[in-house]
């Protein structure tokens, strides 16, 4: 492991051999960071045999109690991970992002920069999430239609892509592959099955645009 300056590591909080800490990195106690991935084959994902990568915490980022952050993730500077969070390998988050408590990301999955994503909320693999994008908690994100039980190439799963300043409401479903659009603002317990054009308001189960959004109802 290696560390920048000033940081503070809490007992019990474990940190494998390839792991970059930044300046004035917080782990809180029981996180573990790099946590390599193991193949027991119970898993349909097939994890590289060629070892543990490395993960990169950038300066000022704080990992909270019993997070845990697997090899070959990288995150961006002032970044929050907060308690008994989980982001899996190969994932690459930006800057001043929160992920709160209980947040699982998994595979592969980019998150952007000025990102929020509250509590308990599910970011399944191989989602894009751009930045200032705000998601709700207990939202689900899904990239497998076939649920596991078709021969479908595993390396075709495909998450949603949620764009820039898009805001998604609290205990939302997002199905695989679709694009919510710029600014788009999904309501509490939508359940998202086709693309959703930008700058609009859109909910209910299927979510159906409602209406245009106005001017001062847009983030930027
Ligand atoms: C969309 C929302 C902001 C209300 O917006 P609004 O413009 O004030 O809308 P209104 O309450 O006037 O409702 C407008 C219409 O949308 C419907 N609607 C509102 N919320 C809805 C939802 N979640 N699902 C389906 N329809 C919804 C209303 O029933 C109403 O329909 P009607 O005109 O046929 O009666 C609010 O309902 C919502 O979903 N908030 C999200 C909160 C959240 O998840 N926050 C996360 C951080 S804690």
């Amino acid at each position: 492991m290696k560390k920048g300056r000033n940081c503070k590591i809490y007992q019990n909080a474990v940190i494998f051999d390839r792991v970059i800490l930044g300046d004035n990195v917080i782990v809180f106690p029981g996180a573990v960071i790099g946590r390599p991935s193991v193949n027991t084959k119970a898993t349909a994902r097939i994890i590289s045999s060629s070892g543990p990568k490395t993960t990169r915490i950038g300066d000022n980022c704080v990992i909270g109690a019993n997070a845990v952050i697997y090899d070959g993730v990288d995150i961006g500077s002032n970044t929050m991970v907060c308690d008994n969070a989980c982001v899996r390998s190969g994932c690459r988050i930006g800057a001043y992002t929160l992920l709160a408590m209980g947040v699982t990301v998994n595979c592969d999955t980019r998150i952007g920069s000025h990102v929020k994503i509250m509590d308990n909320t599910h970011v399944t693999g191989n989602v894009v999430v751009e930045d200032h994008v705000f998601i709700g908690p207990l939202v689900s994100t899904t990239n497998d239609n076939s649920m596991g039980r078709l021969k479908m190439a595993i390396n075709d799963m495909r998450g949603p892509r949620i764009k820039k300043f898009a805001t998604i409401g609290a205990a939302s479903a997002i199905l695989p592959n679709v694009v919510i659009g710029e600014n788009a603002f999904i309501c509490a317990q939508s359940l998202v099955n086709r693309d959703i054009p930008a700058r609009v308001l859109a909910g209910g189960a299927p979510a159906r645009v409602m209406r245009k959004l106005a001017r001062h109802e847009i983030n930027k």
